[in-house]
This record gives structure tokens, sequence and C-alpha cells, in this order.
């Protein structure tokens, strides 16, 4: 089985790069369905969830060329509507190419996506808003069909769910009629995939606002485009530069992304500079604790809750994490506690009382963020540290252990993997 060894207690200091927003690229590729002909998309990480959304499109009769860091994507001809359970089981966010589907061919039959790791992940809003525009939907045999041309509505989220605003943001660019989607997730990569249906020659109002209206077009050109900055990957490697003194800088991302996460790592003791497309970290003097909730965009994001809890459990005091997204998120708790970790899960809360060292252990990724999480907690645990079931780290880290060994890190990946990949985030 495929894991990372690494070495606790190397200091981390120089520069790493990060790629384009995995949670942008795979909605923009599902996007790419709306026009018939080729899209290029550049900034593309290679990661595993890529090449699985290339897979779905493919199933669908796309053709997707990978060239380094982009994409061409050509629709011009569909051959199926339908993205089957074994694609959407692994991966939730194949559920993207509902509204694209819906968009273009006016009708699409989509696998529900299941229960999953990080808690029960409904697709109720997705359903109903399509419901709202007019799209007929039958949930049968584990399958949402759903069929018509969208027309103009008045949507109104009860929560601002980011998979839920972007399917309806994609099927409304073709919808007959004006559509307007309240309670909008505001995330940064529903800014660039609104950004993407816009040069495609959609009409779209306020995205990045709680409230996006969109005036249907009769059809989208394709385009040539560049994925904007993976803000989680950023603020992981981020964390890793505090726990480990820095001074690290982390560029090729917009800073104003992830406010809340620097604001917080500030409070923790952290010093940042912050330039135009890129951030340096360096902590000295100890982890202060601090107490934070996650939240919809422009909050705490929950995609960088573990990496906190890593830092916060060698903290020099007593932190409080609230996860108020998602059930269940705790997991990764369970496998830092094996490495010494003080923490108590109440609820959806996670109650911290920091430790002076981390015990080096073997432990297991939990999921994607837990995953990366657990290779953190490795950097300043004492001795080595195996994590294994490291697909998950795969499914959006590119070159993870290279990136975090060009800081000079402790790190290597041993064996060859026989997990599964899972959908999580
Ligand atoms: C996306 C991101 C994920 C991130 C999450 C929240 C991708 C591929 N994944 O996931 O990394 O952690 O946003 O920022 O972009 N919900 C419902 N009904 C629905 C839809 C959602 O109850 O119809 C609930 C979910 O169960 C969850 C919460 O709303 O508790 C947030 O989900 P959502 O914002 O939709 O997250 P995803 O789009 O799945």
């Amino acid at each position: 089985m495929q894991s990372i060894v690494v070495m606790g207690g190397r200091p981390l200091t120089g520069s790493v790069r990060v790629g384009g927003a995995k949670n942008s690229a795979l909605k923009l590729m599902a996007a790419s369905l709306l026009a018939a002909g080729v899209t290029t998309i550049r900034n593309v990480p290679d990661i595993s969830d890529v090449a699985l959304m290339a897979e779905v499109l493919a199933g669908l009769g796309a053709v997707v060329v990978r060239t380094d860091h982009a994409l061409t994507i050509d629709a011009t001809t569909l051959s199926s509507h339908e993205a089957p359970y074994e694609l959407v089981a692994k991966m939730r966010a194949s559920t993207s190419v509902l509204g694209s589907l819906v968009g273009r061919l006016r009708r699409a039959k989509v696998a529900m996506p299941g229960g999953c790791a990080i808690g029960s992940r409904k697709v109720d809003m997705h359903i109903r808003g399509l419901q709202d525009m007019g799209v007929r939907i039958e949930i049968g045999h584990g399958y949402i069909s759903a069929e018509g041309r969208p027309h103009g509505a008045n949507v109104i989220l009860d929560f601002p769910s980011v998979g839920a605003t972007e399917n309806l943001l994609m099927a409304a660019t073709t919808a007959s009629g004006v559509t307007t989607i309240e309670n909008a997730a505001r995330e940064p990569e529903i800014g660039d995939l609104a950004a993407f249906l816009s040069e495609m020659g959609a009409r779209i109002d306020g995205a990045g606002s709680t409230t996006i209206t969109i005036e249907g077009v009769d059809e989208l050109h394709p385009v040539d485009h560049a994925v904007i900055g993976d803000r989680i990957e950023a603020g992981t490697y981020l964390v890793a530069g505090a726990m480990c003194g820095g001074p690290v800088t982390v560029s090729g991302f917009d800073p104003s992304h992830i406010e809340m996460v620097l604001t917080k790592l500030a409070a923790a003791g952290a010093h940042l500079e912050t330039g135009p497309d890129s951030v340096t970290v360096s902590l000295t003097g100890g982890v202060r604790p601090v107490d934070l909730a996650t939240l919809p965009y422009p909050g705490f994001p929950t995609d960088m809750q573990a990496q906190f809890m890593a830092l916060l459990s060698v903290a020099d005091g007593n932190s409080v994490i609230t996860e108020n997204v998602f059930e269940n998120r705790f997991m990764f708790a369970d496998e830092i506690a094996r490495m010494g970790a003080d923490v108590r899960i109440e609820g959806h809360h996670a109650l911290i009382r920091g430790v002076p060292q981390l015990s080096g252990a073997p432990v297991r990724s939990p999921d994607l963020r837990g995953g990366a999480a657990l290779v953190l907690a490795g950097l300043v645990a004492d001795g080595s540290t195996v994590v294994t079931d490291i697909h998950h780290i795969d499914r959006g880290y590119e070159g993870f252990v290279e990136r975090l060994r060009s800081l000079g890190a402790d790190v290597t990946r041993s064996g060859c993997d026989d997990g599964i990949p899972q959908e999580g985030d």
C-alpha cells in the first residue's frame, strides 16, 4: 500500500507555487459541455479528480486532451446525457454535469451521489432549483433524470450551497428568460465559473454576491480560460510554514481569497507579508490558541479546518473549532489523537488542548484535507509518521511530497497504492 513517510522536526523555508483551483477546474470542465466546439482550460492541476472528471466528460462523448497543465475539451457532439454511478460514486463533483447537460441538451441522467465520508451531502437544493425553473425531474433507481428547457425563475436556496449555485447557474445560462438565484454561494470558484460562462456569451450579473441574475441566451461559444489559483492548496502550505517556522512564501493565488484564513493564522501568532499573488508566513515563539468556526465564504473555509486542527493541536493553550458546513467532518481528530493530540469532539465542536509535542505514528488519511493535515502534523512530530490511504491526498494536491521537500521537509512516498478513490470534497 502506498504511503507518505514524514520525519518530523525539520524547519521549512523557501517558496512554493500552487496550481489552479481543483474546485474551479472541475466545474469549468463541466461547463465546457455548454458550448459546441473546442474549449481550452489552462492552469489545470494534475490531480486524480481532474482525471475522473475527464472520464465523465469522455463518457458523454466529449474529447478531452491534456497537454501539461492545459485541457482541450471538444464538445462539438455529445453522444450521451448520462453520468453513471461508477464515476459519480468516486467523485461527487461529477454531479455538476447536471446543470450543463440540462443547459446544452435539455436532458440529463446523473447518478445520486449517496452518502459520503464527510457527512450526508444532499442534492435537494439542486433538484428544487431546477424544478423551480420548470425542468421535469424524476428520481428512481439511484438516478436523477432531468428533462426540458429551463425557464427563468426566482430560486431561493435554503443554504448557500456551492454545488447547487453552480448547477443552477449553468442551467440558467441558456434558459428562456431571467433567473435569479438568492442566497447564492459566494466562493471565489463561483466567480471563476461565472467569468468563464460570461466569456462564453452568458449574461450574468452579481456573481460573488448573494444574488446572481442570469439572462438566458440561445447558445454559448467555446473559450480559452485560465483557472484561478487554489486558495485551499495555498492555505495548506501556509499552515505548514507556520507550523515549521518559515519563512515560507506561497504564490500563484489571490490572497484576498483567504482573508479569514490569514486572520486566523495571524491570531495564532504568524507573521504574514502579503503580495499581489503571494503570502509569506513565519512563526516564531510558539503557536497561540485560536477559536474558529467554518462558514460559507467569506467565512472560514471548511476545507481548511483539519489543517488548522493540526496547527492548534500544538498551540500553547485551548482552542475551539466549530464545524458549521458539513456533519461528521471531524474524522481527522481520531487520527491526530493517535499522534498524541488532545482533541475532544462534542457535537459540531472540537475542543483542542494544545500539547507541547506530537509523536510520530502510523495514521490513515480519512479524506482529502484530513490526509494533507496528517502530513503537516507529521512535520512537527517526534520521529516518523506514516500516512496511508494517500489516494485521498492525490485527489487534490499535485506533487504534495515534492513541494514539501522543496521547502526542506523530510517527506517521501513509498509503496504502491491499492486504495480505492472515494468521494469527498
Ligand atoms: C463544495 C466543495 C467542497 C467544499 C464545499 C463547501 C467542490 C468540488 N467541493 O462542495 O470542497 O468543502 O463546497 O465549501 O467544489 N447541502 C444540502 N442540500 C443540497 C446541497 C448541499 O443539504 O442540495 C448541504 C451539504 O450536505 C453540506 C452543505 O450543504 O452540508 C454544503 O454543501 P455544498 O456547499 O453544496 O458543498 P459542495 O458543493 O458539495
